[in-house]
């Protein structure tokens, strides 16, 4: 697929981060198919990372993603879900390459400044938690 999602997360929204982050997902040529502002519930938020349910950092994970606004949006690329996880970096900033978001803007591992969906299956899968029909142009 051509498409992938991805959300700042609230450390790089209480950072003053997202317009340069929105800026660097244009400048590398990301077409935004949806895009908006929102706050997940600690409900929404466990829902969303269900899959990490039974790890030792799910409560901190949930508790983090729902303490403030972030910015989701669906973006369209060539080959989007592995050159956008590229883009970002590795999940620990700390070992992240130079240039990438995370190296940029991340505050920790668990405070890392954007999400990037891990596959096309779970791109659709997480772009339609968010947005409707209606939201993507
Ligand atoms: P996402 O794009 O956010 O899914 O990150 P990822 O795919 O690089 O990592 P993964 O899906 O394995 O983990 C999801 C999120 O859980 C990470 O982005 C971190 O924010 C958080 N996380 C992962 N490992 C740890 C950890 O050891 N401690 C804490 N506090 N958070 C973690
Ligand atoms: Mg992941």
């Amino acid at each position: 697929s051509n498409r992938t999602f991805t959300m700042i997360k609230p450390d790089a929204m209480k950072n003053g981060h997202a317009g340069v982050i929105i800026d660097r997902f244009i400048k590398e040529g990301y077409r935004i198919v949806a895009l908006k502002a929102t706050r997940l519930s600690a409900e929404k938020a466990g829902e969303f990372y269900a899959v990490h349910k039974e790890r030792p950092f799910y409560g901190e994970l949930v508790a983090f993603m729902s303490s403030g606004p972030i910015i989701a949006a669906i973006l369209e690329k060539d080959n989007a879900v592995t050159a956008f996880r590229e883009l970002i970096g590795a999940t620990d900033p700390a070992k992240a390459a130079e240039g990438t978001i995370r190296k940029l803007y991340a505050t920790s591992l668990g405070e890392n400044a954007v999400h990037g969906s891990d596959s096309d299956e779970n791109a659709k899968i997480e772009g339609d938690f968010f947005f409707n029909g209606l939201e993507r142009i």
